[in-house]
């Protein structure tokens, strides 16, 4: 599963990706034109209620209404920037798992974090707010490795992967820096299930490069 995050960009043409194997997560305002393009169309973020005064916010059956099939939610942008927790990432992820939407849940630890051997601890705390469900898949995104060039090796994201499933048995995605250049060597490890692709999902050639690597593996 290859999974493109526009985030605040206005993004390409979604026509002219007509025929990957991919999910695309533009911003609002774009996801009509994606479903209409016929993309497999996730929001970035999603809340948990049906309705209600929550300013700001749009909830699942909006999403559904609109041919969306799924939502990020817990990206460490929304943590870092908007004050997402813990908790409510898990009521998100609950809420759109209950409405019908796929979700996929994000999950990982900050340089320093990772510098004062906090990692296992971080992870462990953020997927305790979620529950296994056939239609929930992890992406791992070191906070370090988002928007920086500086990848997790394959190794380094293979033993978080791994770390990550003996808590929760679901697939998990690798996000941060994927490039076309990295994203075979990530694929070949056993537990990286497919990519969760930021600033390279932007420009057409390395997004598709990126979902050709991805069908090349074995399964
Ligand atoms: P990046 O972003 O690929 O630009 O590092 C990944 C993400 O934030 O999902």
């Amino acid at each position: 599963m290859v999974v493109g995050n526009w985030k605040m960009f206005f993004g390409p043409d979604p026509s002219r990706l007509l025929g990957l194997d991919a999910v695309v997560c533009p911003p609002f305002t774009r996801l009509a034109d994606c479903v209409a393009a016929g993309l497999t169309t996730f929001a970035q973020n999603v809340h948990w209620d049906g309705e209600g005064a929550y300013t700001g916010e749009i909830s699942p059956p909006m999403l559904l209404a609109l041919g969306v099939t799924g939502s990020l939610v817990g990206h460490s942008e929304r943590r870092q920037y908007f004050g997402e927790s813990d908790e409510t990432v898990g009521l998100r992820a609950r809420g759109a798992l209950n409405a019908g939407l796929r979700v996929v849940a994000c999950v990982g630890e900050t340089i320093e974090e990772r510098r004062s051997g906090k990692t296992e601890h971080v992870l462990r705390r953020q997927l305790s707010v979620l529950e296994a469900h056939p239609n929930l898949v992890l992406a791992y995104e070191p906070v370090w490795a988002i928007g920086t060039g500086h990848t997790a090796t394959p190794e380094v994201a293979q033993a978080a992967h791994a770390y990550i499933k003996s808590i929760l048995d679901l697939p998990v995605l690798y996000g941060g820096s994927v490039k076309p250049d990295n994203a075979a060597s990530l694929f070949a490890q056993p537990d990286v299930d497919g990519a969760l692709v930021g600033g390279a999902s932007l420009d057409i050639d390395s997004f598709t490069a990126i979902c050709r690597a991805a069908t090349r593996i074995p399964s």
